[in-house]
């Protein structure tokens, strides 16, 4: 193999999507099946353990793609070069708890972390934040890293996309393959915003398809949007294969392009478009191609769609101003 390796740094290693993403990583599912990656886990002194033994699963594969493991509790060290950085480790939302709870919980994981991606990493580094509140801690990131292109860090809504795809191949009876151009707008929180209305569904307009805004108003919406609650409900712990497949989709998106005329979702750094106020991370639909992204423009968005895009775009507009009361941005 003559590829140079790749560096990819997964934070919260030794936690639950740490356990379900790595070995999806080593095995080419993250950058491609002809890509070879060093892997940096960074954890807390705790989790150190852990993650030792999650690097001995990890030799046990002899995964081919696999050129190296280092692990560490200094993010110096674990962003030392990195090109890609999965930002993984963050505490968890437990049973009844509110992101708004976690702000400060984990504002200070991330500015440490943005700090250190600023100094350590490559030039070419992409970031995607997972831990919750994902889209706050990423703008937290970001604001701790000013030499590094503000459109480098990203909040992960892919999940909210895939789960709102597969609810909507369930109504209508067509498979997830047949359905694009969905979109999450906002904030991955329950006020997030899955927007049917530009969708197609083998190849007609999804919104027609459905032709039920009842059943998109009280049933389709609150179900995505509080599918991630739905699971902690029923496993008595937050998503985790379903995470870790979401954040392989979004850098393997991100890194390889979206197909001719679909899109995705990404939570970005709001450029203004929509309405969004610049500079707040929010979901948006993007295409991409040559590791790059693009908001997709022109898309009528009705009063329908506008009510809910405001009321999750104030959310991250009250997320980001409590951080900044915090000191964290
Ligand atoms: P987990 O508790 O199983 O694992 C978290 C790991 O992070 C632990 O091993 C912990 O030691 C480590 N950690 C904590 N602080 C750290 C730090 N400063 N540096 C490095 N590592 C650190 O949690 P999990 O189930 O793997 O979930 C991780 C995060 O992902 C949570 O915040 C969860 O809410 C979030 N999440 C996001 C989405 C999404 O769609 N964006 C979906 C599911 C879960
Ligand atoms: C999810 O969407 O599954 C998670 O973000 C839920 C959570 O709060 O950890």
């Amino acid at each position: 193999m003559t590829r140079t390796p790749v560096n990819v740094t997964v934070t919260g290693a030794a936690g639950q999507i740490g356990y379900a993403l790595l070995f999806r990583i080593a095995s080419g599912h993250l950058l491609g099946s002809d890509v070879p990656v060093k892997l940096r886990l960074l954890e807390i002194p705790q989790g150190l353990k852990a993650a030792e033994g999650t690097a001995m699963e990890l030799d046990d594969c002899a995964f081919p793609l696999l050129q190296g493991i280092e692990i560490t509790d200094d993010p110096n060290v674990g962003f030392a070069g990195a090109n890609v950085a999965l930002l993984v480790g963050a505490r968890p939302r437990t049973k009844g708890m509110e992101r708004g709870d976690l702000l400060a919980a984990n504002g200070s994981i991330f500015g440490p972390q943005g700090k250190a991606i600023n100094d350590n990493a490559a030039d070419d580094i992409k970031v995607l934040v997972v831990g919750n509140p994902a889209n706050t801690n990423a703008l937290i990131a970001q604001a701790s890293a000013p030499d590094v292109p503000a459109e480098r860090f990203t909040a992960m809504t892919r999940l909210d996309h895939n789960r709102a795809i597969s609810q909507l191949s369930q109504k209508t009876g067509v498979a997830v393959s047949e359905i694009r151009r969905l979109t999450i707008w906002g904030n991955h929180s329950a006020t997030q915003y899955p927007d049917i209305f530009h969708a197609e569904v083998a190849g007609k307009n999804a919104a027609e398809v459905v032709n039920d805004e009842q059943w998109l108003a009280d049933t389709f919406i609150p179900t995505v949007a509080k599918r991630g609650a739905a699971i902690i409900e029923a496993r008595g712990a937050s998503s985790a294969a379903s995470a870790a497949n979401a954040a392989i989709d979004h850098v393997h998106t991100w890194v390889n392009g979206t197909a001719d005329g679909d899109w995705t979702s990404m939570g970005i750094v709001s450029d203004g478009s929509y309405g969004v106020p610049e500079g707040i991370i929010s979901s948006f639909p993007v295409t991409t191609k040559d590791g790059k992204f693009e908001i997709v423009q022109g898309l009528e968005i009705n009063d329908f769609s506008r009510a809910r895009i405001d009321a999750s775009v104030q959310e991250l507009v009250e997320e980001r101003d409590a951080v900044r009361e915090l000191g964290l941005i």
